[in-house]
């Protein structure tokens, strides 16, 4: 009976996904570039590579970065873009804390350029490198519908629509629905944290100062914290620690455990277990196998690489991702 009405109210979830990602993003088509630059995904393909090989932490970073893109005004590059002497771009906003791999796209725009000049934009080659990054660190593979235009416009203060790694469930789902994603998108791209690290900063208050008494936040497992407290010391703000300690580079269900053990880092991570439907969807994940997870996640990969997109002649194609032309 309860699995009954899980699955019908997980169809209807899917059934409003439908109509609302044919409003927003419907003209990215797959190959958009097979005419007009058509080594363009190899071509992202081979720098990514390129890179990853160097560094595989580094696809965390690419993922994160494709992810702040298209909370922000969409995916329309404008995470790439630097300040102005007149304007403080998102890339210099508080969240930006630690956001990484810009000159990976850097080069696989070089790259494109040098072989079809002013075709292929900024936001695309984004969420190509992304894709790209996480597929080599033996991660899901999704397919990416393309011909997103790039925007000229960032702000600063816009970075304040990405969600908080403070917020409750209620705030993290209404974020996501803002978006058009549901709760099952919430909680599978939550999986992300299954690769990368935080700064101890953003843990600071959980773990010492949770209600301003110099308590820790009591929805952290305990016997957790000596080991959380033993790396991040008070006041300590350069220090990184796994989100998904052990498995940190390898994208898999791994986060799901830590996140039933109590053991997810931000108030983010632990609030999926604070509402029925993400809780069941944590626990499906967990027991997956990463089969379900990665499915799950390709899919709503795709639809978060939609939002907000710039197409037809909107925005531009930028010559250079850190500048408008
Ligand atoms: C649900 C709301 C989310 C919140 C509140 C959140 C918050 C954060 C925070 C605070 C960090 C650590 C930053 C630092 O201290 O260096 C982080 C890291 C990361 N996030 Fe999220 N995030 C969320 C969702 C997502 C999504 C949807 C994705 C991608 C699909 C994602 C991908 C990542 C990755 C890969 C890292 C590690 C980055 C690295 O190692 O360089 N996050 N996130
Ligand atoms: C954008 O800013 C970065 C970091 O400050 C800098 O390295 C890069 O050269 C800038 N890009 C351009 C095109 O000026
Ligand atoms: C992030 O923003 C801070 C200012 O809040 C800035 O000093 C720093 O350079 C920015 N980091 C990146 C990678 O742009
Ligand atoms: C969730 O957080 C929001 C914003 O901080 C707050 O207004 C709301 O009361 C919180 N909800 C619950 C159930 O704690
Ligand atoms: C803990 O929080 C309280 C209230 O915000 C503040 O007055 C106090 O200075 C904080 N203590 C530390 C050690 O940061
Ligand atoms: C933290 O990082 C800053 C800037 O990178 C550096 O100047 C400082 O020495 C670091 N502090 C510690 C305790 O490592």
């Amino acid at each position: 009976m309860a699995i009954q009405k899980h699955i019908s109210l997980v169809l209807q979830l899917v059934i409003v996904a439908l109509v609302f990602n044919r409003a927003n993003g419907s003209s990215l088509k797959l190959g958009f570039y097979q005419n007009t630059c058509p080594g363009a995904e190899a071509i992202v393909m081979k720098t990514t590579a390129n890179y990853i090989y160097q560094s595989p932490s580094l696809a965390a970073s690419l993922l994160r970065l494709h992810f702040h893109d298209c909370f922000v005004r969409g995916c329309d590059g404008s995470v790439l873009l630097n300040s102005t002497t007149s304007n403080q771009a998102e890339k210099d906003a508080p969240p930006n804390l630690s956001l990484k791999g810009f000159e990976v796209i850097d080069a696989a725009k070089a790259a494109v350029e040098a072989t079809c000049p002013r075709v292929v934009s900024c936001a695309d080659i984004l969420a190509l490198v992304a894709r790209d990054a996480i597929h080599l660190i033996n991660g899901p593979f999704w397919p990416v519908p393309l011909g997103r235009r790039d925007g000229r416009v960032s702000i600063a203060l816009e970075s304040r629509s990405l969600p908080s790694p403070f917020a409750n469930i209620t705030t993290l789902k209404a974020n996501f629905a803002s978006k058009g994603l549901n709760v099952k998108d919430l909680v599978v791209l939550s999986g992300a944290h299954t690769v990368g690290v935080s700064h101890c900063s953003t843990i600071a208050t959980r773990l010492y100062n949770f209600t301003g008494q110099g308590d820790t936040d009591p929805s952290l497992d305990p016997k957790y914290v000596p080991l959380l407290k033993s790396i991040c010391l008070p006041n300590d703000k350069n220090t990184t620690l796994a989100m998904d300690p052990g498995s940190s580079q390898s994208f898999d269900e791994d986060y799901y455990k830590v996140v039933l053990k109590k053991r997810g880092l931000f108030q983010s991570d632990a609030a999926l277990l604070n509402d029925k439907l993400a809780s069941l969807y944590v626990k499906l994940y967990s027991q997956s196998h990463g089969y379900k997870f990665f499915k799950d996640f390709q899919d709503s990969m795709v639809k978060m690489g939609k939002i907000g997109v710039l197409t037809g002649k909107a925005g531009e194609i930028r010559r250079s991702c850190s500048l408008v032309n």
